[in-house]
């Protein structure tokens, strides 16, 4: 039994209203090639999303992310970037954005884009100038060439591995490159992904210009990729940890920040350098240049959580990716102490909390909760794998999306979790596309399970999600029941769970609200419980009801439809908010 101290039951205080909209912003991520097709070639386009805006400002999201649309050769389904200032084909025109930035602002809602700058396609202009010129040259001191290892150079430079799998090193030759000399080149993506190199001054130059390319069309704020790579260790020195970015440990933690895991255990010579941050302030710089309330966030894998307070210090970037409470699973005394120490550490540096289930890169919520251990982090989900168990996923998913929306700071929210969607689990291995499956043989399952075009209208072609009925990944057919339009309106439906969630707790203020653990419960093993503003929350993560506060005013249950009122007890696997009286 864990007991918490009385001493410590206040955690976070209420922070002022400065009127930063991204302190206590629910921030929605649009996958474009997922979200709506409105060319119908079966991969979703920039004004397929401007057609379904209404959908999330009725959602009642303050912001949206949008997962990368520049021009791209779709090796990593865009985060591999040819052209920084265009917006690709597949997706439409740098007027097809102009519209749709115009249309979400008339909604009141703020854009947010992706900036990948630790790598880009090999089939950028920079490494094509590259591969056409000398080892030594100006052009190849943009990304990491370096000479091989033994005899005749051919083993890699260092022992590093690729996070998608393999070496993290590929060797020119004249018939992949049409080069005569045999340099090796680091990748710690896919093959097609060249690191930069940021120690060159022309690249941060680049990317300062890309940066100010965006925000003078007007974009609210920029969600930066692998932001805790860009600075490797001097001499690229051998390293022989592992590297992942989605399968980080779970180390149990002991509740000092100093060593909370931030669900990384990134920590090699790749990754966190000192020199990381540097970059940042000066990126701070030329957005408190521009007008408005532009916002820089981090997707930074680190470990422990101390360390990823370093990125949101008051002169660099606004908010991280607390990829923590993601990768704790199911289990309340941990969760608790990742959610002390968050604030802890946040709050030292004066930057919000944000926190997050789902992204494009983990197995959606639902069904990692569903597994036999809940919270285990596979790397998706095959035919052959065990199998999460969908109801039991779905109730905790609801739970834990209720728990999470409860808690002040900015909250991050992946497209389809507020359907309720689950992974798709039995996707042919044929129709894969995530390198990851490919650079390990297999034995990664990848991340195209959580990438597939959402469900709309039950009975449209394609689920609403394209009007020819084509989608680059099949939707499956279960996923019927989850259509929004199947939701809408539906009494207790996952939908509608989220928009009075997400109504209250604007209404409420509970954003910007304070959190103090309730006492009644320090000395239970299986519930979060904590006060908000004048809301108390209360998540039973166990199997056997817990007893609730009499009197107490139910304000929302994430129980499912069909489950009796709460009334005295609170069942497992199950969030309330209850009004004090
Ligand atoms: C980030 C993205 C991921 C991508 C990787 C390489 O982690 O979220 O989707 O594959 O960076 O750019």
């Amino acid at each position: 039994m864990t007991t918490l101290d009385s001493r410590t039951l206040a955690v976070h205080a209420p922070g002022p209203d400065h009127g930063e909209w991204w302190r206590d912003a629910v921030i929605y991520q649009v996958y474009p090639r997922s979200f709506a097709d409105a060319n119908g070639d079966g991969i979703g386009d920039l004004p397929g999303i401007t057609g379904r805006l209404d959908h999330l400002a009725a959602l009642g999201v303050d912001a949206v992310w949008l997962s990368p649309f520049y021009r791209s050769p779709q090796a990593d389904a865009g985060y591999d970037v040819s052209d920084y200032r265009d917006v690709d084909p597949l997706f439409g025109t740098l007027a097809d954005f102009d519209a749709l930035l115009t249309r979400a602002h008339d909604l009141g809602l703020k854009v947010v884009v992706d900036m990948v700058p630790n790598h880009s396609s090999d089939e950028h202009v920079w490494f094509q100038e590259a591969l056409r010129t000398e080892p030594g040259s100006p052009e190849r001191a943009r990304y990491l060439f370096r000479e091989g290892k033994g005899a005749d150079g051919e083993l890699p430079p260092n022992n590093w591995q690729s996070i998608f799998g393999g070496p993290a090193w590929t060797r020119l030759s004249e018939e992949r490159h049409g080069t005569a000399d045999r340099q090796w080149y680091l990748h710690m993506f896919d093959s097609k992904q060249p690191d930069l190199d940021w120690t060159n001054p022309e690249v941060r130059a680049e990317f300062e210009s890309v940066l100010r390319f965006w925000l003078d069309r007007g974009v609210d704020g920029f969600r930066i990729d692998v932001a805790h790579g860009m600075v490797k260790a001097d001499g690229l020195p051998d390293w022989d940890g592992h590297v992942s970015m989605i399968d980080g440990t779970d180390d149990a933690a002991d509740g000092d920040p100093e060593s909370v895991s931030g669900g990384g255990g990134n920590q090699g010579p790749m990754f966190d350098q000192d020199g990381v941050h540097e970059i940042y302030r000066a990126w701070r710089r030329i957005l408190d240049e521009y007008d408005g309330d532009r916002m820089l966030v981090a997707e930074a894998w680190v470990d422990p959580l101390s360390r990823l307070a370093r990125y949101v210090r008051p002169d660099e970037m606004h908010q991280a990716f607390n990829f923590a409470f993601l990768a704790t699973g199911w289990n309340a005394p941990a969760l608790r102490e990742i959610i002390a120490a968050s604030y802890q550490v946040n709050d030292s540096v004066g930057a919000p909390t944000t926190w997050v289930l789902s992204n494009h890169d983990v197995v959606r919520h639902p069904s990692r909760l569903g597994l036999p251990t809940p919270g285990d982090r596979p790397n998706g989900i095959g035919r052959t794998d065990p199998q999460p168990d969908e109801e039991l996923g779905l109730r905790r998913g609801r739970a834990a999306s209720l728990l999470l929306l409860g808690l002040p700071g900015s909250a991050y929210l992946y497209q389809g979790e507020e359907l309720g969607l689950p992974e798709h689990t039995s996707l042919d291995d044929e129709l894969r596309e995530d390198p990851a499956f490919f650079r390990t043989n297999g034995a990664e399952r990848g991340r195209d399970g959580c990438r597939v075009p959402l469900p709309w209208e039950a009975d449209a072609p394609a689920m609403g999600y394209s009007p020819t009925g084509l989608t680059w990944l099949p939707q499956p057919e279960e996923w019927k029941a989850y259509a929004a339009d199947v939701q809408t309106g539906q009494d207790g439906s996952t939908l509608e769970l989220y928009r009075e969630t997400l109504r209250l707790r604007r209404e409420l203020g509970l954003g910007l609200g304070g959190m103090v653990w309730a006492e009644e419960y320090a000395g239970t093993d299986q519930v979060i419980a904590f006060r908000n503003r004048d809301v108390l929350v209360v998540a039973n993560l166990g199997s056997t009801p817990v007893p609730l506060p009499t009197g107490a005013q139910v304000l929302l249950s994430s129980g499912l439809t069909g489950d009796a009122d709460p009334g005295d007890e609170l069942p497992g696997d199950t969030t309330v908010w209850l009004r004090l009286g």
